[in-house]
């Protein structure tokens, strides 16, 4: 409840928590595993309301080298470094890899985020990728087909080639689940090596005019058009944090 209402990562609102600075009707709940009922409980921080916030939904243009997570140990740049313009906490929706760059999905509505990750709803993501030698018609078959990765076989993909250079071929892939590193194991299952890779769509929301580092909202009609959504009744018991 605390990370949904915007003010700070599950992580954060757990040590809040044990800092004693939530309260539940009035007592203190040192638990983070605490549940509320929302529509009867009241919940304080540090003496004061916890609102619910709006849902917000935005879209970076991760450049490359940029982590997707809240905080690094090594004090690396992450995706939040550019985000700090945004009001409210949001979570990335799925991770693009360090050297990743292209189009990365934010959002503070879980339901949401958790929609477009599950593989069951097949939102298509779409690549562009420079492999580090030229691939041959029948090794962007396998892709296609489906690759044996150590987690599984891939599904099929849609798999096109874009152009080809005296040493490197340029392919767009398009897959319907995230699985951890998938392009950059698909082709290492070849035999290469990813040397660029952007991910250029997520269902059909394109780069469009947005540049490296920068983000905005997602319009009403992008969220929409990301799939239907489920009824999302809301319940009445969440977790405190
Ligand atoms: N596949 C990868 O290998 N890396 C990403 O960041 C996204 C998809």
């Amino acid at each position: 409840m605390i990370s949904k209402a915007g003010l700070g990562s599950r992580t954060e609102a757990r040590g809040w928590i044990g800092a004693g600075r939530v309260a539940v009707n009035r007592r203190v709940i040192l638990n983070p595993d605490h549940w509320v009922d929302m529509d009867r409980d009241k919940v304080l921080f540090d003496g004061k309301p916890l609102v619910r916030k709006e849902h917000v939904y935005l879209v970076l243009y991760k450049p490359k080298g940029y982590l997707t997570t809240y905080k690094d140990p090594e004090n690396r740049p992450t995706v939040y470094d550019l985000l700090s313009d945004v009001g409210t906490f949001v979570v990335p929706v799925g991770r693009l890899d360090l050297d990743t760059s292209g189009l990365l999905l934010l959002t503070n509505d879980t339901q949401f985020a958790e929609r477009i990750m599950n593989p069951d709803f097949h939102v298509a993501k779409r690549y562009l990728v420079k492999a580090n030698r030229r691939l041959t018609d029948e090794e962007l078959a396998r892709l296609r087909q489906g690759i044996e990765l150590d987690d599984g076989p891939t599904r099929p993909a849609t798999v096109t080639r874009i152009r080809d250079s005296e040493k490197y071929t340029h392919f767009e892939i398009t897959l319907t689940e995230g699985r951890n590193r998938q392009v950059r194991r698909m082709v290492e299952a070849l035999g290469a090596t990813v040397l660029k890779l952007v991910r250029v769509a997520i269902g059909p929301l394109g780069i469009g005019s947005l540049e490296v580092g920068k983000w905005r909202y997602l319009e009403p009609r992008e969220c929409a058009a990301l799939g239907p959504q489920r009824s999302l009744a809301r319940k009445a018991s969440t977790r405190l944090t």
